[in-house]
């Protein structure tokens, strides 16, 4: 096993497109490691990431604007290769001296690109043939920079692709990361591996191996506490400390009484059962119906939340004896939010997971997928030997049902969702929807209807399915279901869960509505 995991690094430097994270999934797919970092990163943080090779990533502004962003000049007089995406490429032509104009017209969608010379980024390549590439620009190269040749024209942008083989710098003004440029991933593992000289050494069972040795280390003899819920994220943190440090890893599993049916026990006998892990269930169900009840803002339901989870978390804590750290399923894509340029979105919802519980707690923090996108964690999950059921786990909401009940939360309430939520999951499930959609879930509404049963009148509950589909939570479609299955979990509903007389199906997309309906 190759310990060099981290030895060829790949840095994106990020002008701030949509699609950044896309690029850095595409060669972390292709078995290379890399990491986004800010358009400004500076020379010094540079050299020492020691980059084999950079990316300028595309990004919405024009370089002609005032406040273009721009990236040290240097990182092109390095001497490491460099692939600029759209705005990345035209950053390129301005610094070295070529031009850049505005097209007549954005061109936005599929084009077709004709490659002239296959050569090193588009080895492979049929000249004779067109290509499918991905086009998203208003700008567009009108003059090279010296030394510079076109490797591919479309019928909008003569320079759909250029280089400058001699100083290894390279540009694309389409997005090889996309889907809809077929074959996009040819390029970029061109760029790796035919020009950057990569080997593909990051691979999940490595990094298994690699991090539970590095925890081994870092815990020493030390003791770790560790937040679990069921969800992937936070199940796979503590496998692997588990697996590190063994009995020096206490798990503490807070059952706030909002969660799906069966799921603590699930989680308990997962925990306790397979794994004979050293795990604390805390029964906080009445305590936290307690602290809802009267609320029904969305945010203060969240807040109120957030914070008895850490006082009830923070108490079991201490009960259990001294830990020097606490361990964490933070993400990649979480990490980069936080360093972004663009700074922290402006909160639409307050996220609440452990947020905030090693500063109250004054322990260090352990994240030992804080490298990681969400598929990589899945497949660490799969190396781990965890079952699909657990690794294939959609995400659910920190603040759990409390969000998919609008208004009070009560004990009645979580009873009716729970039982309409557990019919809508059984038939996802038997539809093999499950694990094509991005979520599938029951929102309880605060609203009564009227409805008719046998010869009775009945006014009633309403329940909205909500089932999206998504990449990554940021933008979501709901799910084109067959119409039999929407059907069966309606009658299904209807006929069983009392208390509910009516069922809809949400069709709003995110944006501009949200995955979760508080
Ligand atoms: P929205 O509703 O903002 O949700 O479109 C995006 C994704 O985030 C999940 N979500 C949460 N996850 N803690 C979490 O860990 C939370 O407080 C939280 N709120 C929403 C949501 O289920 C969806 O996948």
């Amino acid at each position: 096993m190759p310990d060099d995991l981290y030895a060829e690094k790949i840095l994106i430097l990020d002008f701030g497109s949509q699609y950044t994270q896309l690029i850095a999934r595409r060669i972390r797919e292709a078995q290379v490691y890399c990491e986004i970092h800010p358009f400004n990163m500076g020379l010094k943080g540079i050299r020492a990431f020691a980059p084999r090779g950079i990316i300028l990533s595309g990004g919405p502004a024009s370089i002609y604007d005032k406040d273009a962003p721009v990236a040290d000049r240097e990182v092109l007089h390095l001497g490491v290769p460099v692939l600029g995406i759209c705005y990345g490429m035209q950053y390129i032509a301005h610094v070295l001296g070529g031009e850049v104009e505005k097209a007549d017209q954005r061109e936005y969608g599929s084009a077709l690109i004709k490659v002239v010379d296959s050569s090193d980024l588009f080895s492979g390549f049929d000249r004779s043939k067109e290509e499918m590439a991905w086009m998203s620009h208003a700008d567009r190269i009108r003059r090279m920079p010296e030394g510079f040749s076109a490797l591919a024209s479309s019928k909008n942008s003569p320079v759909a692709a250029m280089a400058d083989a001699s100083r290894r710098i390279f540009g694309v003004q389409f997005h090889p990361e996309v889907a809809h440029t077929p074959r996009g991933t040819r390029i970029l593992k061109n760029f790796l591996f035919k020009v950057c000289g990569c080997k593909p050494l990051w691979t999940m069972s490595s990094f298994v191996e690699r991090t539970i040795k590095d925890l081994k280390e870092r815990v020493g003899k030390e003791r770790v506490i560790c937040g679990i819920s069921g969800g992937v994220d936070s199940t796979i943190t503590a496998v692997l400390l588990h697996k590190a440090v063994g009995g020096q890893l206490s798990c503490i599993f807070v059952d706030n009484g909002l969660l799906r049916q069966g799921e603590a026990e699930e989680v308990m006998e997962l925990f306790k059962g397979l794994y004979h892990m050293d795990v604390h269930q805390v029964d906080a169900s009445q305590h936290f119906l307690n602290h809802l009840k009267g609320v029904t803002d969305p945010e203060e339901k969240r807040k109120v939340i957030g914070r008895e989870f850490i006082s009830v978390f923070e108490k079991k804590a201490r009960e259990l004896g001294k830990a020097k750290f606490l361990a964490q399923g933070t993400l990649y894509p979480d990490v980069i939010e936080s360093v972004s340029f663009r700074g922290p979105s402006a909160t639409i919802k307050s996220h609440h997971n452990v947020g905030g519980l090693p500063e109250v707690m004054n322990l260090e923090l352990i994240e030992p997928l804080r490298e990681l996108f969400k598929d990589e964690v899945r497949l660490v999950g799969a190396e781990l030997g965890l079952s699909r059921e657990i690794v294939m786990r959609q995400p659910f909401p920190g603040p759990g049902l409390a969000v998919r009940i609008l208004g009070e939360v009560t004990r009645q309430r979580l009873e009716i969702l729970r039982a309409a939520d557990s019919i809508l999951l059984e038939e996802v499930r038997r539809a093999e929807l499950y694990e094509k959609v991005w979520q599938s879930f029951a929102v309880l509404l605060p609203v009564k209807t009227v409805g008719v049963m046998g010869d009775e009148r009945t006014y009633e509950n309403v329940i909205a399915l909500r089932i999206v589909d998504s990449l990554d939570a940021m933008t979501a479609d709901w799910t084109r279901v067959p119409y039999e299955v929407l059907e069966r979990i309606s009658n299904r509903i209807i006929n069983n869960v009392r208390g509910v007389n009516r069922v809809v199906y949400d069709i709003s997309s995110k944006p501009p509505s949200t995955i979760e309906w508080e």
